[in-house]
């Protein structure tokens, strides 16, 4: 599978953009636990042209997490022209335009998921950037705005013809926000339909080696990107990887492998931004991961790595945890 110049290995596995996780930190680990691409968190394109500080740092990228995908969205298309440009400058290996994200401060403004209520309006956006920019353009989107209006399938060709290098699917809709289960149907639809040839990106629940294999045999598509299951676990991108090529889950690791993952990312984390800021962003990743479940009493412990405003206090609650004979089976 290639998408413009860049040849992937069989049965790719993306990290999923973000807001708020998909630093450049949390990418590199990601990568090195085997994902074959990392998207960027989004961006504003309105912020970005204004070179918002905040929005100029997601900018950055790294030579070793490449392939990297930068992501924006935005509304209007002069200022998606422009920030594409910025972008552009910035060296990511490709330009992701995003047209699912349901939050209401995005898609109420017609931006990211708003956008399938207006399709062609995302059409002459798409172009037009495409146009714009030497390097690959995909979109990443949902498969419609409500159950009444599931339009993935017409519009996959349609964005296919404005030039797009590849096509994300979410199988949700905007109303459904993150609520039920993905379906994949659709996504599997877009995949199987003769007259497209771009590569198809499946997305939407994740959750297991066995999951991700499913994506694959069942629907065809060229990649699967996960998002939520890898917070707080980015080794999930091993254990995938593992099984898709021998077909036996991965063997576990002792539970302090996989606690010193986690110091990892926070040290990252810190080394990146700094100490109260590094700490802030990693507990959305201790909150979130499955490495704690299970272990009996353990809610004061997780308020109080919550809690921690320093590594010191942090590392040092992490280092009194004991899995407990709970751990082989619940993790
Ligand atoms: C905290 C969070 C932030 C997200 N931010 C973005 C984003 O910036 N851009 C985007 O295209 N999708 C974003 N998404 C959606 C994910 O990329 C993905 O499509 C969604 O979570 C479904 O995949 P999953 O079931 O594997 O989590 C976000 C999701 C979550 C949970």
């Amino acid at each position: 599978m290639r998408i413009g110049e860049i040849n992937f290995n069989e049965y790719p596995v993306f990290l999923a953009p973000m807001e708020d996780v998909t630093d450049m930190s949390f990418r590199l680990l990601c990568k090195e636990f085997g994902a074959d691409m990392v998207y960027t968190e989004f961006i504003s394109s309105d912020a970005l042209i204004r070179r918002v500080s905040k929005t100029k740092s997601k900018l950055e990228v790294s030579d070793d997490e490449r392939p990297v995908a930068m992501q924006i969205y935005g509304r209007e298309t002069a200022p998606m022209v422009e920030a594409a440009r910025i972008c552009e400058e910035a060296e990511p290996d490709i330009l992701d335009l995003n047209f699912g994200c349901p939050v209401k401060k995005v898609a109420g403004k017609g931006a990211g998921s708003g956008m399938l209520r207006t399709p062609e309006k995302m059409l002459e956006i798409v172009k037009r950037v495409v146009e714009a920019v030497n390097i690959p353009v995909t979109v990443k989107t949902r498969l419609g705005w409500d159950d009444n209006s599931k339009i993935v399938v017409d519009l996959a060709e349609k964005l296919q013809d404005c030039g797009i290098a590849a096509l994300t699917i979410h199988g949700r809709t905007r109303a459904q926000m993150y609520s039920g289960e993905a379906d994949w149907t659709l996504i599997g639809e877009v995949k199987n339909n003769p007259r497209m040839y771009i590569p198809i990106i499946g997305n939407g629940d994740i959750t297991t080696p066995e999951r991700c294999k499913k994506a694959f045999d069942t629907c065809g598509v060229d990649a699967v990107m996960i998002g939520r299951a890898c917070i707080g676990a980015p080794w999930i991108f091993g254990e995938i990887k593992h099984f898709l090529k021998h077909g036996e889950p991965a063997p576990k690791e002792p539970f302090d492998y996989y606690l010193n993952v986690l110091k990892k990312q926070i040290l990252l984390s810190v080394a990146r931004w700094d100490e109260r800021r590094g700490i802030l962003h990693s507990r959305r990743h201790i909150a979130a991961s499955p490495l704690f479940k299970g272990i009996p009493d353990f809610k004061p412990t997780r308020i109080a790595m919550l809690k921690a405003d320093t590594m010191d206090e942090l590392f040092g609650i992490m280092n009194e945890i004991k899995p407990g004979k709970t751990f082989v089976d619940n993790f």
